[in-house]
Parts: C-alpha cells; structure tokens; sequence
C-alpha cells in the first residue's frame, strides 16, 4: 500500500517529536548532573538514549514505506527546574503529548485503512502505557518520600535510579 501523504507528515512529527524528546531528556540529565545526582542523571541519559532509538524506528518505517524523511529545527530544550518532582512531571507531560500524538496517528491509519502502519503503531501504544507506568511511579517515589526536602531520601533514591540500563 502507498504510504497516504498526510500519514507520511505525521509520521516525520513523530520522527522529530521523540527526537526533542531525546534533547530534553538529556537536558534534565545536565540538571542532574550539575547537581551531583549520578543516579538520576543515568537515569535520564537512558531515558534520551531510547527516545533516539524509537525516532529510529519512525525514520526506518518511513524508509520502509517508500517515504520521504524531514528533519525539522529542534527547539531549546527546558534547562532550569526547581525541583525534582518538577522535571518528572515535566517528563510525565512529555510523554503524554507523545501517546496523544501516536494515537492521533494510530487513528489516521486506521481511517486509511493502512493495517501495516496500525500493526507498526500497536508497539509505540503498547510502549507508552509502560513509559507513562514508569514515570508516574517515579513521581509517587518522589512525593512519599519527599526527597525534595529530604537528602538521606533523595541519595537512596538517586542510587536507586542510577541501577537502570
Ligand atoms: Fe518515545
């Protein structure tokens, strides 16, 4: 099946959407950093890395589909925060536009009737829910054991995050 051109648009989005995803991720990984957090800052860094991973798979889904790939300008990821619970929930919103944006795809394909990009699409939905799963439960971590105000809780739980691949 011919890849539908406004398919094609939103699957470039989608490209460019998890790649600022990436840079902001890596943003709040420099936040950390600056702030001695090793553990959070892995985190983070894992957390770009496989944002990077899922553009790949949008780009080389384009690529499959006979498609034209577009890059677009990346805007200045969000640098300054002023707490930890912040920049998760910062994350938390991210990747809730991201879900929105999958199944807004996710919709037109079915619209088109293209099966082939619905099956391809089932991984990101499927991913999402446990991306959003992950953080949220992060953001409960953070407020009951309050470790904004707390620094023996904020070093178990930066060494806790610093454990993830
Ligand atoms: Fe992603």
């Amino acid at each position: 099946m011919k890849l539908n051109k406004e398919l094609e648009a939103l699957l470039n989005n989608q490209i460019n959407m998890e790649l600022a995803a990436s840079y902001q991720y890596q943003a709040m990984a420099a936040y950390f950093d600056e702030r001695a957090l090793e553990g959070f800052s892995k985190w983070m860094s894992e957390q770009s890395k496989e944002e990077v991973e899922h553009s790949n798979k949008f780009y080389n889904y384009v690529l499959k589909r006979n498609g034209k790939v577009e890059f677009f300008a990346l805007d200045k990821p969000k640098m300054d925060f002023n707490s930890i619970k912040e920049v998760f929930e910062a994350t938390l919103a991210h990747e809730e536009a991201v879900t929105a944006s999958i199944e807004n795809i996710h919709k037109l394909a079915r619209e088109l009737g293209d099966y082939g990009a619905e099956v391809f699409l089932n991984e990101f939905a499927e991913e999402q829910e446990e991306e959003e799963e992950q953080v949220q439960k992060i953001i409960d971590k953070i407020v009951s054991l309050d470790v904004d105000n707390n620094s023996a809780t904020l070093y178990l739980l930066d060494k806790e995050m610093g454990t993830r691949e």
